[in-house]
């Protein structure tokens, strides 16, 4: 059953989603009248200065936070109709998290931190799919492996195999190579843009960086949490350019310019 705005072809539809912070008076508005969907077998960036309300993007789409007002359907289920119980098990079970953190329990084994979230849902993991989301990352042989005798990137991707084990409806990642090198975010990269193109996984990912969201088919810009525009196919300059345009680099730059004009005249 479709509800909502959603359609077949859209993992994601957010309409005019609104999220404030703080209480009358002391009102942070993060988001302001958001409506956009992330299709299905899509690779999404989102970008946008510091504070344009990214992150609260992410988890009002991902049920991790509740937005003010709007609506946000996952698939066919509109978030703001479900209990609590529900949106756990919806975030347990449909949805995939990246951050720039890996967030891997120590005491796991790469295997058995990649198999935690079905075993949490009570699911046994078949041994074919485990093997193969493994193979996927490229870390089969390191299985056995605990993440303290793992490079950066491997954790990394010990992290999205994590995500892909689920076959979620779609992965939301947070700066995902925020902690990486730029070879390392490279590699990241481009497992995440190929288990969109092999596997028709829907992923939605937060990053600062014009190289990486050139991995993905749509950018997506955010300012004062607002949409304020979007970019197809996108290339890092095209992109760069755009950023540069919102502001969104050199907290300097708009002090740099007022004293310029100021000299000029
Ligand atoms: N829990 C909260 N309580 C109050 N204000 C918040 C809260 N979370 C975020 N905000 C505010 O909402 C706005 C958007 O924050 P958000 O974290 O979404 O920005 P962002 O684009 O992810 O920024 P960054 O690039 O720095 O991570 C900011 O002004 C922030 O201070
Ligand atoms: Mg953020």
């Amino acid at each position: 059953m479709l509800t909502g705005t959603g359609t077949a072809t859209d993992a994601v539809q957010l309409t005019a989603v609104r999220k404030v912070y703080g209480r009358r008076g002391n009102e942070v508005v993060a988001l302001d009248d958001v409506t956009t969907q992330f299709g299905r077998g899509t690779f999404t960036a989102i970008m946008g200065p510091s504070g344009s309300g990214k992150s609260t993007l992410l988890q009002c789409a991902a049920g991790l936070d509740q937005p003010t007002s709007g609506s946000v359907v996952l698939e066919d289920s509109e978030l703001s109709t479900m209990s609590e119980t529900e949106l756990t098990e919806l975030r347990r079970d449909r949805v995939g998290f990246i951050f720039q953190a890996f967030n891997l329990l120590p005491v796991l084994t790469v295997e058995q931190n990649v198999t935690l979230p079905l075993r949490l849902a009570g699911r046994s993991p078949a041994k074919g799919r485990v093997a193969n989301v493994l193979e996927q990352v490229g870390l089969r042989e390191r299985r056995k492996h605990r993440p303290a005798e793992l490079s950066g990137g491997q954790q990394q991707r010990v992290a999205i195999a994590r995500a892909l084990i689920t076959e979620p409806a779609v992965i939301f990642a947070d700066e995902p190579t925020g902690a990486l090198d730029t070879r390392t975010a490279r590699d990241v990269l481009g497992l995440l843009r190929r288990s969109v193109q092999e596997t028709g996984q829907t992923i939605v990912m937060v990053t600062h960086d014009p190289v990486a969201a050139s991995y993905a088919d749509r950018v997506l810009f955010l300012a004062d949490g607002r949409v304020v525009g979007e970019l197809r196919s996108p290339t890092a300059d095209a992109v760069a350019e755009r950023m540069t345009h919102l502001g969104a680099y050199a907290d300097e730059a708009p002090q740099a310019r007022s004293t310029t004009a100021g000299g000029q005249r």
